[in-house]
């Protein structure tokens, strides 16, 4: 178990990391120290199916659980979905010290702090993030949205979670798509701020095709913690910043530098993230296939 403090906005966000294998549902109440009644869960559906719904602890207790599913598919992650969650709210009179707890990738976390940021004007918030994007990103940050009329985050609020418990027994059964194109986001905070983990990436093929639990523990700290940093700077990055990262990927990540030429050309086109995605697919494919 890892125990993190992020510092951004001026405030301190606890984040621990867990490899735990039991009923998560368990091990939130234990650890926040709540009972069910003090909870409203908002649950990735697949996740509910996959980790919860057989449980001990569900099926001894499934009468007392406030529950909400909702599908993690971004087409879901709109009005009718939140509509579902403040009907669930309603219906339990949940009042305005309910814990909103989500449960899910980025698409459950944006929503269920969503609606944790309106519901009586603002709940206790915890993230439980399933997906590696939603570990070392949407979980930490405040950014809440759903998508309107097909324009992406276009309604949404700032809303600090109090908690974010990040369980990577998780990760067993995400998609490799979803586990894979998350390495993007921690290329991309690597190249921005730290050769050392840009270096642990690509020396370590292996342990990150096997998801080493150790290896993730790591990888998923050191990118939150540079990832508050970020907020704390609170920039846009730069096209030089992202030249600057150039050089340093030139020296610490040997896969990329024949494609350096390449890169250098697109990054007058690209922002940092499509040109981080270039750099994860390179190592990626350079990488992996072995
Ligand atoms: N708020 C922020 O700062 C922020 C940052 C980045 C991304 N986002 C948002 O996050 C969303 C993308 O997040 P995502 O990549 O996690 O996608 P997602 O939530 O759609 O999850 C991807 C898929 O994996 C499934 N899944 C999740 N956890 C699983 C698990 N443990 N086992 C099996 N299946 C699992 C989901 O059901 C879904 O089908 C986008 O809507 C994006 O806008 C928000």
């Amino acid at each position: 178990m890892k125990k993190l403090k992020l510092k951004y906005n001026f405030k301190k966000f606890p984040y621990e990391i867990i490899n735990n294998s039991n009923c998560i549902l368990s091990y939130i109440l234990d650890n926040c120290g709540l009972n069910l009644s003090d909870c409203f869960f908002i649950c990735d559906k697949i996740v509910f199916h996959k980790y919860i719904i057989n449980s001990k602890f569900y099926k001894i207790n499934k009468d007392k659980i406030i529950l909400s599913l909702v599908p993690g598919k971004k087409d879901h992650k709109n009005f009718k979905s939140l509509i579902k969650i403040y009907k669930a709210l309603d219906k339990n009179n949940c009042p305005r010290d309910i814990n909103i707890i989500a449960i899910g990738g980025g698409v459950i976390g944006d929503i269920g702090a969503f609606a944790a940021s309106t519901w009586y004007r603002g709940t206790n918030l915890i993230h439980v993030p399933t997906s590696l994007m939603a570990m070392i990103d949407s979980s930490i940050g405040g950014k809440t949205a759903i998508n309107f009329q097909k324009k992406i985050n276009s309604i949404g609020t700032f809303y600090d979670q109090n908690k974010t418990i990040c369980n990577i027994g998780f990760l067993k059964t995400l998609p490799n798509e979803d586990y894979l194109s998350a390495f993007s986001e921690t290329i991309k905070v690597a190249l921005l701020k730290s050769p050392s983990l840009l270096n642990k990436l690509v020396n370590n093929p292996k342990k990150i095709k096997t998801k080493d639990p150790m290896f993730l523990m790591e990888i998923i700290s050191k990118s939150v913690i540079i990832k508050s940093k970020l907020i704390n700077e609170f920039k846009p990055y730069s096209l030089l910043q992202t030249k600057v990262c150039l050089v340093i990927a030139k020296q610490t990540f040997p896969v990329l530098e024949t494609n350096l030429l390449f890169l250098k050309k697109c990054s007058i086109f690209m922002d940092t993230s499509a040109y981080s995605f270039y750099s994860y697919y390179v190592y990626i494919s350079s990488k992996l296939s072995n």
